[in-house]
């Protein structure tokens, strides 16, 4: 699959909701599963790949999940700094803070609903991967002082608006 890089209009769409689960969506997201792994990511979302849906994929101590049209039903009050990075966004690695637990519901690949409290990095993935559904970019939340110091990089990325072949 192409991995669509900052700052492909499709990564500023808000997507919609999923409204079958079916074959063609478990042979995507399988596809998703092989392209995350291979470009070494822990996340991919389905703009990224070019398809405004509201599902991803996450990739976490050799654990995998598919998520479908997801809602976060309540934030924890601590909130964490961590550094995050983006397929979209290569070679740029930045603080961002965001609360440290959540609550989700989501629905699985066979139609299962989900609802379970998320803490460290799989938290952290969920909200990142969320965003992107929204259109919303870990750069967007980083302080500006750390974004001026990228901005010449983003600048050139925007520019060339390419796509990363797995
Ligand atoms: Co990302």
């Amino acid at each position: 699959m192409n991995i669509y890089v900052y700052e492909n209009p499709i990564l500023r769409k808000k997507s919609t909701e999923v409204d079958k689960i079916d074959d063609n969506l478990r042979e995507i997201l399988d596809e998703m599963v092989k392209t995350m792994k291979l470009a070494n990511g822990i996340g991919l979302a389905a703009n990224q790949v070019g398809i405004d849906k509201r599902f991803f994929v996450l990739g976490i101590e050799n654990e995998v999940y598919k998520i479908i049209n997801p809602e976060i039903l309540e934030y924890g009050e601590e909130e964490v700094e961590f550094e995050e990075g983006c397929l979209s966004i290569p070679g740029i690695y930045r603080k961002v803070t965001r609360p440290k637990k959540i609550k989700v519901r989501y629905m699985d690949e066979n139609e299962n609903i989900i609802e379970k409290e998320l803490d460290e990095i799989l938290s952290r993935a969920f909200q990142h991967e969320y965003d992107h559904l929204d259109g919303v970019l870990f750069i967007d939340k980083i302080s500006p002082l750390s974004r001026n110091l990228i901005r010449k990089k983003l600048e050139i990325m925007k520019k060339n608006s390419r796509t990363r072949e797995f």
